[in-house]
């Protein structure tokens, strides 16, 4: 059997650019623009890339929240783009998502017990939901007592683990994070980073984990893709990405992390990228990072490299791959 869970391949998710009385669409905002990858059952895939390359788009995508212009998501080896309504529901139950900000994920009108009981009644899972909502509070860390409690009488982190409680009441196949520590202090971030790790081992679930800071990336991923875009850049198993990544633009990033040592923090080089992110509404032809790449030649402008396979479990979209190994001190850090 195999260990795929899902797997995407050339996507594209176009939005219309409407412009006029008569809303003409005059462009289209390329949000993600032939994008592929896979997941393996069991295992955390970070998304890793600056704000706007197509992050959240992606995510959405996969749950169905909005039809992809084109191309194939596989869920457990089946298109679910031709899925009628009945797997459709099935797939809801399978796929659910963490939002980034745990503050307005939550209806406020509605007290903990309810909000995580919502799925269960409406996938109609158990008798006894109270019983199964009071098991999914011990789950991720809440006392029994809140269950009457409305959203707004809890911190950020617990807040997040209510919304991690309804996203795995009904036991999903794959949970996808959208920034989900973003909002949260750094020591409450490790907190819930571990419980996160804690119910993957618990529950064998499958996360694909979006987020920009690489130190989170670094605690929680298996393997690490880097998206500038709408498109995959660098994909690798974790240690490889964060000793052998060779992407210029992975480089940049590893170069950004700050170091705890001060010493070595004097001496750390930032690679600053010229320019900022071209629009996706007009990306660069040929490779999409070429305006901003320090090794770009005519063929990078021309052309756009294919996602090659440079060792086992690691590929690379690039001409000009950087040979030497990222810089020490990007990788001492996250530790
Ligand atoms: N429904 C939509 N209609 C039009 N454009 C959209 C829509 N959703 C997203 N976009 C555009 O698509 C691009 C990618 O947006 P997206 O939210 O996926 O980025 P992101 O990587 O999640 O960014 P961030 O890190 O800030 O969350 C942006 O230019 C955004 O404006
Ligand atoms: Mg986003």
């Amino acid at each position: 059997m195999s260990n795929r869970l899902l797997e995407i391949r050339d996507l594209k998710m176009y939005f219309p650019i409407e412009e006029g009385m008569f809303k003409k669409t005059t462009n289209y905002v390329k949000a993600v623009n032939g994008l592929s990858l896979t997941v393996n059952k069991g295992e955390t895939l970070a998304i890793v890339g600056e704000s706007g390359c197509g992050k959240s788009t992606l995510a959405r995508t996969i749950i169905g929240l909005q039809k992809p212009t084109s191309g194939e998501i596989l869920f457990e080896g089946k298109n679910i783009l031709e899925f009628n309504h009945q797997e459709m529901h099935q797939l809801r139950r399978d796929i659910q998502m963490v939002f980034q900000d745990p503050f307005t994920s939550l209806n406020p009108r509605m007290k903990v017990g309810d909000i995580i009981a919502a799925p269960l009644k409406a996938y109609k899972t158990t008798k006894n939901v109270k019983h199964r909502v009071l098991e999914l509070m011990e789950l991720v860390g809440l006392k029994p007592e809140y269950y009457n409690r409305l959203p707004h009488e809890f911190s950020g982190g617990q807040r997040q683990r209510i919304g991690i409680a309804r996203a795995i009441a009904l036991e999903p196949k794959l949970i996808i994070c959208d920034e989900p520590v973003s909002a949260l202090d750094v020591s409450i971030q490790a907190q819930v980073i571990n419980l996160f790790k804690d119910l993957q081992k618990e529950l064998n679930l499958t996360y694909l984990f979006i987020s920009h800071d690489l130190s989170v990336v670094k605690h929680i991923a298996d393997k690490v893709a880097v998206m500038y875009l709408g498109k995959i850049m660098e994909m690798s198993e974790n240690e490889t990405f964060f000793q052998e990544a060779c992407h210029p633009y992975s480089n940049a990033l590893l170069s950004a992390i700050p170091l705890p040592d001060p010493e070595k923090e004097k001496t750390r080089e930032r690679i600053v990228l010229k320019g900022d992110l071209p629009s996706p509404a007009n990306p660069p032809a040929g490779c999409v990072f070429h305006t901003r790449c320090p090794f770009a030649q005519d063929s990078c402008r021309e052309n756009t490299p294919p996602l090659e396979k440079r060792g086992e479990e690691h590929f690379v979209s690039c001409y000009f791959p950087v040979e030497h190994k990222p810089a020490e001190k990007a990788r001492s850090v996250v530790n």
